[in-house]
C-alpha cells in the first residue's frame, strides 16, 4: 500500500477525487496526510470527513521557505508518505520537498503543459485562442510546471467559453486523470528517462 501525503492551497477538489479512488479499493494507496498552506482551504474539511489527518502550515509563520519546507517533510515523513501529490498548491516547490522526495512529487496542472504554465492557465488559454486546451499530471522538479510528464487530456475550447466553464470542462478531465497516474505509480509501472517518462 502505497502512502500518499497531498498538498493543497483551496476547495481540493482533486483532493476528494484521489480520496474517492484510494477508497474504492481501485488502487493500492492510501492518502495517509493533507497538508495545506492557507487555513481556510476547503480540502482540509474534505479530509477531515475522511479521517485524514489534515494540517495546515502558513509559510508566513517561518522564517524562510527552507525551514518550512522541512516542516512539511517531517509531518510527511512521520505518515509513512512516500509519494506527495500537489492539488492545487499554488506554490513552487523548493529545493528542501525535492531532496527528500526524489522524483516522488507530481503536480497536477490545468493546461496542455508546455503551453500556459503558471496561475490562470485556462485564461491564457482563452487569451492565446486556442482550440484545444487540457491538463498534464508531470512530476515536480525546480521549475514551475516543468518536470517530466505522465499523462495529459486534451479538452477543446469552445467559442463562448468562459475562464468558469472551461476550467469546469477541465476540472472533470483532471479527476479522471489524476487517480491514473497515481495508480501507475503505486503499480511502479513507470520510469523516467531523461524528460520521457515510459511505462515499464
Ligand atoms: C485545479 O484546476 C488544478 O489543476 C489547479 O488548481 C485547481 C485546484 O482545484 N492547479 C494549478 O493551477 C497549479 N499550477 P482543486 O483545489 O479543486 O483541486
Amino acid at each position: 500500500m502505497l502512502n500518499i501525503g497531498i498538498l493543497i492551497s483551496g476547495r481540493g477538489s482533486n483532493l476528494q477525487a484521489i480520496i474517492d479512488t484510494c477508497e474504492s479499493g481501485k488502487i493500492p494507496a492510501k492518502v495517509a496526510v493533507v497538508i495545506s498552506n492557507v487555513a481556510s482551504a476547503g480540502g482540509l474539511e474534505r479530509a477531515k470527513k475522511h479521517n485524514i489527518p489534515a494540517i495546515v502550515f502558513e509559510p508566513n509563520n517561518f522564517k524562510d521557505k527552507n525551514t518550512y519546507e522541512l516542516e512539511i517533510v517531517k509531518e510527511l515523513k512521520k505518515h509513512g508518505v512516500e509519494l506527495v501529490c500537489l492539488a492545487g498548491y499554488m506554490r513552487i516547490v523548493g529545493q528542501v520537498l525535492l531532496e527528500h522526495f526524489p522524483h516522488r512529487i507530481v503536480n497536477i496542472h490545468p493546461s496542455l503543459l508546455p503551453s500556459f504554465p503558471g496561475l490562470h492557465a485556462q485564461q491564457q488559454a482563452l487569451d492565446h485562442g486556442v482550440t484545444v486546451t487540457g491538463c498534464t499530471v508531470h512530476f515536480v522538479d525546480q521549475g514551475c510546471d516543468t518536470g517530466p510528464i505522465i499523462i495529459q487530456s486534451a479538452v477543446p475550447v469552445k467559442e463562448n467559453d468562459t475562464e468558469e466553464t472551461l476550467s469546469e470542462r477541465i476540472l472533470q478531465q483532471e479527476h479522471h486523470i489524476y487517480p491514473i497516474a497515481i495508480e501507475f505509480i503505486a503499480k511502479d509501472k513507470l520510469k523516467i528517462e531523461g524528460r520521457r517518462v515510459k511505462l515499464k
